[in-house]
């Protein structure tokens, strides 16, 4: 059985904890796409985990935990992951952690450009994570890059890989004061460093096709960790304001090196109300004592930059969209807790968009005025087991969820902590 889990909204829906749940029944976990600007968090036994790069799985040493061919690694924040959930007593090692030896590698120069970027764009940011995201992606589909493989080779073919990208980057390298242009000096200085964090990560590079393939041969359960969400997508969210991967689950497939025929499941999570971190269109956003609400109650602040989260109410057109991208067949409704300390919640099932109905998003997603349900709140999830516990006006939340996508909500959150999920 495959299983893709992706993100309906723009991120942060808490894909992390849904994978966590899912990888008790699996053989191998594998993160598809994205890099570390990705921040799923999983609470399990009453510890708090922030996973960027790792698969969700990686705090249960029975699953084999795959960085997939889609990533782009950062090796130096990598090893960093690495040693500092090492020191928390998670074991990481070769037998239950595989790095893709095609995933492309982010380097500093990356990360420099992805900050210069942002501050020429001025007023038109995007507001990225600044982990050097686009720049690495960028530079892969010029085919320029250099791949986890080149940092456990040869030392002198990386180090020619290497000076093909200093001199394509020599304008921005001469920019920036501190790393003073020498052609020579810098390739060296750089050929050095990552072929040293090779040397580390080397233990897990290994070619994973033929362990996916194996897996799915044996019929293991396989999940693939969606990172990002469709509103980020590349070519389907909300452009520019967008990440630089494929996240919906047809680009899992494309980075895990997975069919699409071989997918059993597509699991897309979702918020019991929309946050977004960074710049862009926001129709439910609100920018007031609501939205404040929200995000104290549902602490939302980004896992990987710390930023707020700007909040506002759930989006039914959004999600609809999403379930269509990804080929959703269930839904994992997080953050029911949350919402229900609202008396009155308002879902957004349409929009006025040019004094015209609408119920899909559309290209200036910036000119849709939201058309609000309300729905009554004021429930406690405390302890429930079933949705039925929690009370009729949770119920009817749901179910209106599930009549209006037409997709069953298979798990629902009330609670950051593993144990705090109700599966129906
Ligand atoms: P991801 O990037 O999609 O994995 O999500 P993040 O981990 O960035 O953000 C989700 C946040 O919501 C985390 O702080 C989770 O611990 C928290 N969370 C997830 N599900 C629930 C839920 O049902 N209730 C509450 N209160 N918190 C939740
Ligand atoms: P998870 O997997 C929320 C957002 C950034 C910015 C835009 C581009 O935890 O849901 P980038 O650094 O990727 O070039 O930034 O995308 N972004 C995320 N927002 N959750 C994420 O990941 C995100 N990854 C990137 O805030 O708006
Ligand atoms: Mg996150």
């Amino acid at each position: 059985m495959i299983t893709a889990i992706v993100g309906t909204q723009w991120g942060d829906e808490g894909k992390g904890r849904i994978c966590h749940y899912e990888a008790q029944r699996a053989k191998m976990v594998i993160r598809c796409a994205g890099g570390n600007n990705a921040g799923h968090t999983v609470v399990y036994e009453g510890k708090k985990y922030a996973l960027h790069l790792l698969p969700s799985s990686i705090v249960n040493p029975y699953v084999l935990s795959v960085i997939g061919t889609g990533t782009v690694i950062d090796p130096k924040a990598l090893i960093n992951e690495i040693e500092s959930l090492r020191a928390e007593g998670v074991d990481i090692e070769p037998d239950n952690l595989v790095i893709s030896n095609r995933a492309h590698v982010t380097m500093n120069i990356h990360i420099v450009l992805d900050k210069v970027m942002e501050t020429l764009r001025g007023s038109k940011k995007i507001g990225t994570t600044g982990k050097g995201i686009g720049p690495t992606y960028s530079e892969k589909a010029s085919r320029t890059s250099i791949r986890m493989c080149d940092l456990i080779g040869d030392y002198e073919a990386l180090k020619e890989k290497i000076s093909l990208i200093v001199k394509v980057h020599k304008p921005l390298i001469e920019s920036v004061g501190d790393l003073t242009y020498h052609y020579q000096s810098v390739v060296k200085k750089l050929a050095d460093e990552y072929y040293e964090y090779g040397k580390k990560l080397a233990e897990f590079v290994q070619d994973t096709k033929p362990i996916v393939y194996n897996c799915i041969k044996e019929g293991g359960n396989i999940i693939m960790e969606g990172a990002q969400s469709t509103f980020l997508d590349l070519d389907q969210g909300s452009y520019p304001d967008v990440t630089s991967s494929n996240c919906l689950a047809s680009g899992c497939c494309t980075g895990a090196g997975i069919g699409i025929t071989q997918v059993d499941e597509v699991i897309g999570v979702m918020k019991a109300y929309t946050s977004r971190v960074g710049e862009g269109p926001f129709p439910t956003e609100q920018e007031n004592e609501i939205g404040d609400r929200i995000r104290f109650l549902g602490h939302e602040y980004g896992t990987t930059t710390g930023r707020p989260r700007r909040c506002g109410w759930l989006d039914l057109v959004m999600i609809s969209d999403a379930v269509y991208l990804n080929g959703c067949t269930a839904l994992a409704l997080n953050h029911l807790d949350t919402i229900g300390k609202f008396d009155e919640i308002k879902v957004c099932c349409g929009y006025n968009y040019h004094g015209k109905f609408i119920q899909h998003v559309p290209v200036d997603h910036e000119n849709c005025k939201p058309c609000y349900e309300t729905f009554k709140g004021g429930w406690n999830t405390e302890g429930a087991t079933t949705l039925e516990e929690i009370g009729e006006d949770a119920v009817k939340f749901v179910k209106f969820i599930e009549e209006y996508i037409e997709v069953p909500v298979v798990y629902i959150g009330i609670g950051p902590d593993a144990s705090q999920i109700i599966i129906r």
